[in-house]
């Protein structure tokens, strides 16, 4: 080890202050997760552990060899099904899009145009495609929550192979059905759980599997929402209704306790959790705000939730209003004016819980501490699991993992981003690293080849089943496989 002295680093002090201190109740005014926010994970921790190393976990190429182009139907062109399309237009001799169904004219015909599809294999509702029978090697299913289910049991008994969006179903009976018609008919069955593909989080899991940090003991994990985010998809959009949709823990967070339960790769035996949305309400509405933020309201110079601020001045979350090429700002305050995008985050129909936390614990008394935040000012996963040889801190983009015998620091940090073939593949490169995974899978069938199998992701279904039972009921919930 390096005889050299650590410089002082104030990150490094406040965190050797929280792992020396017993954490979060020596350490009240400081949320562990704080001390990670924006910057790099590291400097100096206490214990001394200073020397710099790089780990090499390699980011694996994003394409497939493959005996023929597997060829897909797409279920759903919003935002998901298009963004898995887009491995037909990266790699276009491994999957070819040959069909299309939404019920919104311009998705399907801009899709359809986008891969040259035939017209009699260009569909309206989602039925249409499945009165046509099976018309492409596989399906993916990227229509709303609430539409997961029903096409995914028929297109099973049609003999489609199947990338299914999270959260698979409704119900945990639903969930159950699923695997149980998945294994009756021998379907390959993706859950799109993305981030299992990531480089990040696969590095993380090898250098887990590798026993670097020993056993694995306790993981902390957060999922910080961040607070446009929160304003955009679970008060105004897609999921503001958990009945409509699914509660947020499986609606956003199912990937977590999917990650979770990967990492520490026991059973969960027991959850206990607790939520709820506190700041969202119509009783904390400022004096006079009117429905929209484009209605005049005299808050909108100063509110953070400003529509007006997200949309039009921080462009986020644009793709949702089919904004034509060189669209200009009245065309944005327009949607606003007439979209459920526009309207005041304390007059919404919502009820998605705005925090929520759950204690996880798995076989062997090996815990977990699940906390997902809306209040939050960049989003990603912050990750920290105790082993007995080792620690490893990880923010979503790099992690470092440190030896406790050794006292040495070594680091992931490879800029995912940057690699060509990986550009445009959201969730750290996850979205598209799941297609050629799937892809691959269908074309040997085997399923082995997959990480979110229909099996493993019912699995992590259940846990967040069982969080949303703690929740309501205040007791602790049995998880049953
Ligand atoms: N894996 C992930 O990380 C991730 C991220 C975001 C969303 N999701 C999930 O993916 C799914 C899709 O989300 P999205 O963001 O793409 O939503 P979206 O609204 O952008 O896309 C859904 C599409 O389905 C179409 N549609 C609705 N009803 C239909 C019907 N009856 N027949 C045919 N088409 C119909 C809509 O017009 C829309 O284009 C959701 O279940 C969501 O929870 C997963």
């Amino acid at each position: 080890m390096s005889g050299a002295q650590p410089m002082f680093n104030r990150s490094g002090f406040l965190k050797g202050l929280f792992l020396a201190g017993g954490g979060l109740a020596a350490a009240p005014a400081i949320s562990p997760f704080s001390l990670m926010a924006g910057e790099a994970p590291g400097g100096v921790a206490s214990g001394g552990l200073t020397e710099p190393g790089e780990l090499d976990y390699p980011v694996k190429d994003l394409a497939c060899s493959l005996s023929r182009p597997i060829t897909v139907a797409i279920m759903g062109a919003g935002g998901r099904g298009r963004t898995y399309a887009r491995y037909a237009e990266k790699f276009p001799e491994a999957m070819k899009v040959v069909a299309v169904s939404d019920i919104r004219p311009n998705r399907r015909e801009g899709t359809a145009a986008k891969y040259g599809i035939a017209p009699d294999k260009v569909f309206g509702d989602f039925h249409e495609m499945l009165a046509a029978g099976r018309i492409a090697d596989a399906m993916v299913i990227a229509l709303p929550d609430d539409l997961h289910y029903e096409p995914a049991i028929a297109a099973m008994a049609q003999g489609y192979d199947i990338l299914l969006e999270k959260p698979m179903a409704q119900t945990e009976q639903e969930c159950r059905d699923l695997l149980k018609r998945q294994r009756e008919t021998g379907a390959i069955v993706g859950v799109c759980h993305v981030l299992r593909y990531a480089p990040y989080f696969q590095a993380l899991k090898s250098a887990l599997d590798d026993g670097l940090i020993g056993d694995v003991i306790s993981v902390q994990h957060m999922e910080p929402i961040e607070y446009a985010h929160m304003a955009h998809s679970y008060v105004r959009g897609n999921w503001h209704d958990s009945k409509a949709t699914t509660p947020i823990i499986l609606a956003k967070s199912c990937h977590d306790l999917d990650i979770i339960k990967w990492f520490i790769g026991k059973r969960c035996e027991e959850v206990s959790a607790d939520g709820s949305l506190i700041h969202f309400r119509r009783e904390n509405m400022p004096p006079g705000a009117p429905a929209r933020c484009t209605d005049g309201c005299p808050h909108e110079a100063t509110c953070p939730y400003s529509a007006i601020d997200i949309y039009c001045n921080k462009h986020k979350h644009m793709h949702v209003f089919d904004l034509p090429q060189g669209y200009t700002r009245e065309d944005v305050m327009e949607k606003l004016r007439t979209t459920e995008y526009g309207r005041c985050v304390y007059r919404c129909d919502n009820d998605q819980c705005d925090h929520y936390v759950a204690n996880l614990r798995f076989e062997g008394g090996v815990t977990a501490a699940f906390s997902m935040e809306a209040f939050t000012p960049w989003g990603g996963r912050r990750t920290r699991v105790m082993g007995t040889r080792g620690f490893i801190e990880g923010d979503g983009g790099r992690f470092d993992v440190y030896d406790f015998r050794t006292g040495r620091k070594r680091t992931w940090a490879k800029k995912v981003s940057e690699i060509a073939a990986y550009k445009g593949s959201g969730h750290g490169g996850g979205d598209l690293a799941l297609v050629r995974d799937f892809l691959m899978a269908v074309d040997r069938h085997d399923e082995s080849l997959l990480s979110s199998s229909l099996a493993a992701s019912v699995e992590s279904h259940v846990m967040g089943f069982a969080c949303e039972k703690s929740r309501l009921s205040g007791s602790k919930a049995e998880v049953r496989i």
